[in-house]
């Protein structure tokens, strides 16, 4: 086992306050004291919510590798989108002798016992692009500038739609235009950064009547898919198309904010006789989406998605890296962000990365220049 942080590696605020208390907690003595630990001493437990999607699988082997490279011991657990396997598996962790945790929430309001449980073990708690909320334990938080997604992908939606153009000047499409809205799991605080951002673009359009929701459906709650479920996504896009949809009118665009629900959505939109392309007789409706997952990148290349928004997920783990280093060697990680990510005890200081928007035309300079994706991967929708 190795030897536990001591008060060095802990943010200012946790530190005050077990040395109120009187104790270092269970396991502040074997610390490294103002100089750290030396990272081949410390073990980091990396919990990931889900292997069902591509972006998790390399979220977690990107910051093991990443990790690993730097000398740390790495204990990586997925939970199956199951809340006591996560809860389970961080207590084990940190049973075990972890020294920082690296969470993504599957249920960002659940962890709170787990939390405790590490900040009375001097374990730094870093939360990895899902916000843990309702915890005083929570020390940094790295993801990407949620709000900006929602934002590009409201944005996206009327490029798409031929409303704008892409440096934001009017469109050659007029409308009016009808539209369903997507979001994504309510427990997910990102889901509500995604659906808040998207309508700071969406609402004056619907106001205005250029964007019509049919279905009537516009608040997150009605818009939510319960664990980003693509087959409870492309049943609600059914349902949709059923009940507002069924006297000769179409949908013309749909707000995804994520890859697998958008592939639900487009199933649903295929099976009720849309597409199978943008550029059909009746066409695809315009389908946005998030992750630049392979499938969808596939389906944006061969003009069936319309876009997606890619995040880096090599650059969040550098970050993550970072902010475990600085808590290993007793700092406090570099934040760019200390306003924004309030969790509903205290605002969690933040790295936020920028996101980067995915036509068509995009997918060779954004994603295979880049070593993403390679050609042979967007061409067959297959990570090799
Ligand atoms: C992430 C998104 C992802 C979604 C579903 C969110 O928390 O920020 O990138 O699409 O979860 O996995």
């Amino acid at each position: 086992m190795s030897k536990r942080l001591g008060f060095a590696a802990l943010s200012a605020g946790m530190a005050l306050t077990l040395a109120a208390c009187g104790g270092e907690g269970a396991g502040g003595s074997g610390g490294a004291g103002g100089e750290g630990a030396a990272a081949e001493d410390l073990t980091i437990g990396v919990s990931m919510p889900t292997q069902t999607s591509e972006r998790w699988i390399a979220d977690g082997n990107n910051v093991k590798e990443q990790l690993e490279a730097e000398g740390y011991t790495v204990d990586l657990q997925y939970a199956n989108d199951d809340i006591p396997t996560q809860s389970q598996q961080i207590d084990q962790m940190i049973t075990e002798g972890a020294d920082i945790l690296v969470v993504a929430a599957i249920d960002g309001t659940a962890l709170s016992g787990q939390l405790e449980n590490a900040a009375s073990n001097n374990i730094p708690v870093v939360s990895y692009d899902r916000l843990i909320r309702d915890s005083e334990n929570v020390d940094f938080y790295v993801t990407f500038d949620n709000f900006a997604v929602g934002q590009a992908q409201g944005n996206a939606l009327l490029q798409g739609l031929g409303l704008r153009n892409e440096d934001g000047s009017p469109g050659t499409a007029t409308g009016p235009f009808n539209i369903e809205l997507f979001a994504g799991s309510l427990d997910d605080n990102n889901a509500f950064f995604f659906f808040n951002g998207a309508m700071d673009v969406l609402q004056p359009l619907i106001d205005d009547g250029t964007l019509v929701v049919k279905s009537g459906q516009t608040s997150i709650e009605q818009a939510a898919i319960l664990r980003w479920q693509q087959e409870t996504a492309q049943r609600r896009m059914e349902d949709l198309l059923t009940s507002a949809y069924n006297d000769g009118s179409r949908v013309d665009g749909v707000l995804s904010p994520y890859d697998g629900l958008s592939r639900g959505i487009i199933t649903a939109l295929q099976n009720a006789g849309y597409g199978p392309t943008l550029d059909a007789a009746n066409p695809m409706a315009v389908v946005t989406g998030q992750d630049a997952e392979i499938a969808s990148v596939k389906l944006i290349n061969d003009g069936v998605q319309s876009s997606t928004i890619f995040k880096d997920t090599r650059l969040l783990a550098e970050q993550a890296v970072a902010a475990a280093s600085a808590f290993a060697e007793g700092n406090e990680p570099e934040a760019n962000d200390t306003e924004t990510y309030d969790n509903g005890v205290k605002v969690v200081p933040s790295y936020l990365l920028p996101v980067e928007t995915v036509f068509a035309d995009d997918i060779q300079s954004v994603l295979i220049d880049s070593g993403y994706w390679t050609a042979d991967e967007v061409a067959s929708g297959q990570s090799d």
